[in-house]
């Protein structure tokens, strides 16, 4: 018999249940931990055993049939969202930055909100694929994962070309995050969260894991990404408002698109979690969910006086508070739990870009000419 016709033989035949190819225990404990139970076998798995997280049962590399369906609506939105900074041109920016009609407080807000962004989205993105991806078991989000940590990377791209075209100090914005306080905070805050799950037999089985993955998502996206990064976004919109760093400004529109569906998909996934291990949302996980809430919120408004000590382009520390606690009441909204600080929008016109609404002549520059038919679409 030739060895074509035994490979043939072997594919054809009936799987034998729970037949093991020769593998030793400690193997097939890693090998488990990453895909569940990986043996041979007749039985498929359903739908409903899948679960965002602590659903190896379900497969965690049969992408269909799907369970979590917004994950795959985000997977495929974010395709259609493609774009690259190199695509829009910095050129009066760099005019400006040349000039002396910027003042020093408005160029002390442009270093700062670079010098945050700068390091925080490859904080971010360490953190989807250090210590997020591998506990997630639901292969559709794992595949918004995969998109989510690409756009990571266009986004710090996109601040090293800003950094780079309009001849900013490389070494001070890139290093700011470990000089100045206020946002070696906001990140040491996030990064915590991230050393609980890479913990040495950190595992989600355990309530107690759960709830620390939990915690973690919670801090990642409705923390970071859903408050430090708005904030940070309201500062470049503001310039551009004034008609000033537009093309700064239209990089971060890109910029707040994507972050506004990472946001939103994190808040799903959080949502699930809630639905299919309700035994995860206790009262003290609220009230740890309310105290991180808060400890993001104050870390926010002490950044942003650092950012604008004094008004500038309709900015003011106390404005930038009240924003801060308005964005983080509708973040807690989004995931069940009530508002607590009650404070107006100060920037109605935020809301407006934040919930992605359909203005399109809202903002003044667009990119006209793009391949990939990633244009935004407000
Ligand atoms: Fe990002
Ligand atoms: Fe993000």
């Amino acid at each position: 018999m030739s060895s074509t016709a035994t490979v043939q033989k072997k594919s054809v035949s009936p799987a034998a249940p729970g037949k093991e190819k020769g593998i030793s225990s400690k193997a097939k404990e890693i090998r488990n931990s990453f895909y569940g139970d990986f043996k041979m076998t007749n039985t498929r798995p359903k739908v409903n055993d899948s679960r965002i997280i602590n659903g190896e049962e379900g497969d965690v590399v049969q992408l269909s049939p799907m369970k979590h369906q917004f994950a795959w609506d985000a997977y495929k939105a974010g395709n259609a969202n493609h774009w690259l900074p190199e695509e829009i041109s910095m050129q009066k920016d760099i005019e400006l930055w040349k000039s002396k009609d910027l003042t020093d407080h408005e160029r002390r807000a442009i270093k700062m909100t670079m010098g945050f962004f700068t390091t925080a989205d490859s904080i971010v993105a360490n953190n989807l694929v250090l210590a997020i991806y591998k506990h997630i078991s639901s292969p559709e989000c794992r595949m918004y994962l995969l998109r989510q940590a690409f756009e990571e990377a266009v986004h710090t791209h996109s601040y090293q070309y800003i950094v780079e075209s309009v001849g900013l100090d490389e070494s001070e914005i890139f290093n700011m995050y470990r000089e100045v306080e206020s946002i070696y905070d906001k990140d040491m805050f996030s990064v915590s969260l991230t050393e609980g799950v890479l913990a040495d037999g950190f595992t989600t089985r355990s309530v107690e894991g759960a709830q620390k993955f939990l915690e973690n998502l919670v801090i990642f996206y409705v923390i970071t990404e859903g408050i430090f990064f708005y904030s940070s976004f309201l500062m470049m919109l503001s310039f551009q408002r004034q008609n000033k760093m537009t093309c700064t400004a239209e990089q971060f529109q890109y910029i707040m698109r994507d972050e506004s569906m990472h946001m939103n998909f994190g808040i799903d996934m959080i949502n699930a979690i809630k639905v299919e291990q309700p035994e995860l949302w206790t009262d003290a996980f609220e009230a740890r969910v309310y105290e991180l809430v808060k400890k993001g919120v104050e870390l926010e408004i002490i950044y942003g006086n650092d950012v604008i000590p004094h008004g500038i382009l309709g900015l003011h520390p106390d404005s930038i508070r009240e924003y801060v606690q308005h964005i983080a009441d509708r973040r807690l909204e989004r995931i069940g739990l009530k508002a607590i600080y009650g404070s107006d929008n100060p920037y109605p016109w935020m809301s407006e870009a934040i919930d992605l609404s359909k203005e399109k002549n809202f903002f003044e520059t667009r990119v006209t000419e793009y391949q990939t038919g990633g244009t935004l679409e407000w």
